[in-house]
């Protein structure tokens, strides 16, 4: 076997985020979107990648360069993972990537992180490495904490066990919950989002005040622990009740945004359990909890405000 193409789906953050950085749990889902990595052995000594989705084409860089120099953005999660599949077997490989996404990068469903998986499993299976989900999860998250320096590694840890997982930071708990389908809506707010450039805007927001944003990372992990209850329970109407108030916590952080605001109301004015923005926030989605005869009265709702409805099954 000398070609793999793997596929894996992206993410959205249920409960949690931004405390789930600092050993905090969260509860995050996959989506029906997905991304995949066809990986080739190739005879000539290079690293080479086509990435169209993000305007990378016919990118090639000597083995013997991998990981070194300057690595352009949308390349980098690529070679670093091929970089640190190779230094933890000893290997050095021509290899040929062409990658391939359902969904936008610009949508904050992991596509960095789904892409990264992809390509150590592909990796794997290449090379009879055997890896366990743990391992694969060890390498790629290892490849994220490289190219981007912070990060819970919760997005890839969807893209490997997919479903509905309750997670802690760095993957200390990574458990699988028994869900239904959740009566879930996700809104894309048309701006993208850089989850460093907020993660470090909480940071210097509460440089003065230490203590308030230790409290409410503890009161997120208490909604986190209430959720994961409401949610293994189909506890639809108490589920949609943390999630505002998790939002209401992560406006105090200061990472909710005028549109995401206005999608939300707009969301809890016509019918919804609860709603609130998943992931770094900035811009990307929000997700509501909706019960089903509302669900139409919401969607259009959230696209009077200039939102857009995308469809995800999860
Ligand atoms: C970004 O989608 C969610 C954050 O919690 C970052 C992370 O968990 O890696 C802000």
């Amino acid at each position: 076997m000398n070609k793999v193409t793997i596929s894996a789906p992206g993410k959205l953050m249920l409960f949690g985020e931004h405390a789930v950085v600092y050993d905090h749990p969260c509860i995050a889902t996959a989506v029906n979107q997905k991304m995949s990595a066809t990986v080739e052995l190739s005879d000539k000594p290079d690293f080479q990648l086509n990435a169209q989705d993000v305007k990378i084409k016919d990118y090639k860089k000597p083995l013997s360069q991998l990981g070194k120099g300057e690595i352009p953005k949308n390349v980098k999660f690529a070679e670093i993972a091929v970089k640190n599949f190779f230094e933890k077997f000893n290997l050095n490989n021509g290899i040929k990537i062409e990658t391939h996404s359902d969904f936008s990068s610009q949508m904050g469903f992991g596509s960095s992180s789904a892409v990264t998986v992809c390509i150590i499993k592909a990796l794997d299976q290449l090379f009879n490495t055997n890896l366990t989900n743990k391992e694969i999860f060890d390498l790629s998250y290892k490849t994220v904490l490289e190219v981007q320096g912070k990060g819970s590694g919760f997005d890839i840890a969807v893209s490997i066990y997919g479903g509905t997982i309750y997670f802690q930071t760095g993957g200390k708990k990574i458990e699988p919950l028994k869900t239904p389908q959740l009566p879930l809506i996700v809104g894309y707010s048309g701006t993208k989002a850089d989850t460093v450039t907020l993660m470090k805007s909480v940071i210097k927001k509460f440089a003065d005040n230490p203590k308030r944003l230790q409290e409410i990372y503890n009161e997120i992990e208490t909604i986190v622990k209430k959720g994961k209850q409401a949610i293994e329970n189909s506890n639809w109407q108490q589920s949609g009740q943390l999630m505002n108030e998790n939002q209401k916590l992560l406006e105090e952080l200061g990472v909710s945004t005028p549109k995401l605001n206005a999608m939300i109301k707009a969301a809890l004015a016509n019918g919804a359990y609860g709603a609130k923005l998943s992931g770094a926030g900035g811009g990307d989605c929000m997700i509501a909890f909706v019960p089903a005869d509302k669900l139409k009265s919401v969607e259009n709702a959230i696209t009077k405000t200039g939102g857009k409805i995308i469809d995800v099954i999860n």
